[in-house]
């Protein structure tokens, strides 16, 4: 039952969504605006090219709707929000669903970290006034690290986050604001150099975990649904190139559950980098009498880092074509595959509830 009076005629939501999350979210807050008699767009974002210039209007509501990824919006939204076409004052809401958990009853919520703070201060640099910020501790869909949650936590993570979303949605719409967002925001703040750190690790390592197994059909599914187009095939295989921004939707979406996380490359490729060739190198500066001056100022000592990160990534690199290509070879596809947790099936895959 209506109240108040709506504040807008229009609401134009943008939203990315890997599993299906951030599209639930927005889903809702559009039938809210419906019930209100607003007139509403869903746009997704999905291998956007361009930006059309939205039809500003004097009561036009804009949001935008994403994950969060490594403590930060993912590169495909922040570079969306980035190319948006500066507005004449309009309002904005952000809402970045983020990875949510239950223990026993209590729901535990993941962290934002930039990814409020950075597209907030972007779209008000483009001439929009910020009403509402909204994280939402959905289930979290990260299958890299942890299987997906049971189907019951996941109902029940889902009842709770509905009811959080319909009064965000009804109070933007009757004009009042909201920043829950803020309540965080000490926390979020210490969290910026980790999401800095993340935007390279999860690019040039975490992406680099993702294998086809032989239990793919080469039906190419994973290609056609994947949201930046960064799956190709390379030797008759699916393969994962720099533009994966690990949001999952292929792990989950494969009917033939055959993409797996390389468990075991991943520890090896660590194990091996960190136990033997920084040691090397060291050695090696060491011998050349170099070490001394490397390890002298904090500048040099940062340089170090880098090369050592350059060195990681370089590893990552080589191994993953290396392996890519070995798995053409039933052995080396057997090994790899039963030393992956996700090949188990406790390690559950996420498919978000259908609205
Ligand atoms: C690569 C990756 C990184 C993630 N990083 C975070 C994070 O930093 N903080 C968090 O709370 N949740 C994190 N999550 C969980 C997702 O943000 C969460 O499950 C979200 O609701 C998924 O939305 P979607 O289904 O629309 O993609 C991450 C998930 C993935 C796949």
């Amino acid at each position: 039952m209506m109240q108040s009076k709506s504040k807008y005629d229009n609401l134009i939501i943008y939203y990315f969504s890997g599993t299906g999350n951030a599209k639930n979210a927005s889903l809702w807050i559009s039938n809210i605006a419906k019930e209100y008699g607003i007139e509403t767009q869903l746009i997704n974002i999905d291998r956007f090219e361009t930006i059309e210039k939205p039809d500003v209007k004097e009561k036009n509501l804009f949001g935008f709707c994403s994950p969060t990824h490594g403590f930060n919006l993912p590169p495909i939204t922040l570079q969306f929000i980035n190319q948006f076409p500066k507005v004449d004052n309009a309002d904005v809401f952000l809402l970045n669903t983020r990875g949510g958990l239950k223990l026993s009853t209590l729901f535990i919520p993941g962290l934002s970290g930039l990814a409020q703070i950075l597209p907030a201060l972007i779209l008000r640099a483009k001439g929009f006034k910020v009403v509402g910020m909204q994280p939402l501790a959905l289930p979290s869909n990260w299958l890299i690290l942890h299987p997906g949650l049971k189907e019951k936590v996941v109902n029940s993570i889902y009842k709770r986050c509905h009811i959080i979303v319909d009064n965000f949605a009804t109070k933007l719409i009757t004009g009042r604001k909201s920043y829950k967002a803020l309540l965080s925001l000490p926390i979020d703040i210490l969290l910026i150099p980790i999401a800095l750190g993340y935007y390279f690790i999860g690019r040039f390592f975490l992406a680099k975990t993702l294998i086809a197994s032989s239990s793919c059909n080469k039906c190419n599914k994973c290609i056609e649904q994947c949201p930046v187009n960064a799956i190709s095939i390379v030797n008759d295989r699916p393969f994962w190139t720099y533009k994966c921004e690990s949001c999952m939707r292929c792990v989950n979406q494969c009917n033939e559950r055959a993409i797996e996380t390389m468990h075991s490359f991943a520890s090896v490729i660590i194990l091996i980098s960190s136990m033997i060739i920084s040691p090397l190198l060291i050695a090696l500066l060491k011998y050349f009498a170099v070490w001394e001056i490397v390890n002298q100022s904090t500048i040099t000592k940062g340089v170090w880092s880098v090369i050592d990160a350059l060195i990681f990534i370089l590893f990552t690199f080589l191994g993953y074509r290396i392996i890519h290509f070995l798995m053409r070879y039933n052995f080396v596809n057997k090994v790899i595959t039963y030393s992956s947790l996700s090949f188990y099936n406790f390690w559950r895959r996420y498919k978000a509830p259908k609205y």
